[in-house]
């Protein structure tokens, strides 16, 4: 057995092929990376309230490192909200305990392709004149119809690992023209494109579309100093633009990543019987339609210890299960102190981290790899 499925990831495509639109409806802006579009979202939602002092921004407290980058580079201090028990998602109450006039933002993170309850946040947001955030930046809608979108602003990004994985890249979607003239420019406006730059792009992109293939990728990990996956803090610099040779590409990758293939219905087939006994089926539980896009397929196994054999089991099969940032946010690994008005205590995601399992979606996960998994369900549920 000498493969190894990736956790997630298209293939990076340059045939110009039929076009689909990359969401005209909105206005679109590019920044260097997905967190350099968060950090620009939250200095838009600071300069519409600029009267506040120490703004404030509402976020889960089981959500990605990059999320505290950006607050840290806005200047804007994140306040931790412990999750609904059993759920990706933020506990409303604790919301509406937070809320008060120094909050100019409410980030609502897309989980995995899960999204947020917005229904019930934006009102909460529009009382208390907040921009609400929808950090979209682990899920795309497959089409136009598939489009959800109901945050005042979007974040998208086009990194590694991400849906529409075009190596480096992210952007904002709005509609607001109050919001479009708050956000900030990018340093390197005038990032032009050079024949260098879009040879070096296309080289870049060929390795990545090589080394993605189970069996490189299991070449690869092989590698005593590749290590992937590992959840650190990283310090945003500074706000570049979205370099050129991405932008010309998003659109008919865009188009690709509409036809892609997913397993989503065979997940769930596979998690049927076990479903509220041994594990929580978080996309059953959500009620989130099956043919909707979904970044990896996420459930939680109810005790901690089987999650973790399950997670050794199928890596020595090359199944690329991941438990993602394996903890809160204050405990990831070089993270700044998070002031904390309330207990600085999130029970429900500690929980949930240290039970959350998830399984990679894309067609590289053969019906054969599902059976395997299988397998391994049955031997340790
Ligand atoms: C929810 C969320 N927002 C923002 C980001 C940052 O995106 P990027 O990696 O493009 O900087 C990430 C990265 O994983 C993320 O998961």
């Amino acid at each position: 057995m000498f493969r190894q499925i990736r956790p997630v990831g298209n293939k990076i495509t340059f045939s110009n092929k039929a076009t689909t639109s990359f969401f005209p409806d909105y206005h679109f802006a590019g920044y260097g990376s997905g967190t350099q579009a968060l950090a620009a979202a939250l200095l838009a939602a600071k300069a519409l309230k600029s009267s506040v002092q120490s703004p404030k921004a509402l976020l889960p407290a089981y959500a990605c490192p990059d999320l505290i980058s950006a607050c840290v580079f806005a200047g804007v201090q994140p306040v931790l909200i412990d999750l609904s028990p059993d759920s990706p998602w933020m506990d409303l109450n604790l919301i509406q305990t937070q809320l008060d006039e120094r909050v100019i933002a409410i980030v609502a993170v897309n989980f995995l392709g899960i999204p947020e309850r917005m229904e019930a946040l934006k009102p909460l947001a529009l009382k208390h004149s907040a921009v609400l955030i929808e950090d979209s930046a682990q899920s795309l809608p497959k089409s136009g119809s598939d489009a959800v979108f109901q945050g005042d602003i979007i974040i998208c990004s086009f990194g590694r690992g991400k849906p529409l994985s075009l190596l480096e890249g992210g952007g904002i979607l709005c509609k607001s023209e109050k919001i479009k003239l708050a956000l900030p420019p990018s340093d390197n406006q005038t990032d032009t494109q050079t024949t260098l730059s879009s040879l070096k792009y296309r080289f870049k992109a060929h390795i990545f579309n090589c080394l993605s293939r189970p069996f490189p990728f299991y070449l690869l990990n092989k590698l005593p100093f590749i290590h992937f996956g590992g959840t650190r803090y990283k310090k945003l610099e500074g706000l570049t633009t979205l370099p050129f040779p991405v932008k010309n590409i998003i659109h008919f990758n865009y188009h690709a990543f509409s036809k892609n293939v997913q397993r989503n219905q065979a997940i769930f087939d596979l998690l049927y019987p076990f479903h509220n006994k041994q594990l929580v089926d978080l996309i059953r539980k959500s009620s989130h339609p099956l043919h909707h896009f979904l970044l990896r397929y996420p459930l939680l196994i109810n005790d901690p210890a089987t999650r973790n054999d399950i997670l050794e089991a199928s890596n020595q099969a090359g199944l690329g299960l991941t438990a993602m940032y394996q903890t809160t946010l204050p405990n990831i690994e070089n993270i700044p102190d998070i002031p904390s008005d309330s207990s600085n205590e999130y029970p429900n995601a500690e929980h949930f981290a240290s039970r959350l399992l998830t399984i990679p979606t894309h067609s590289d996960m053969r019906i054969k790899d599902i059976k395997t998994l299988s397998s391994i369900l049955n031997k340790y549920l």
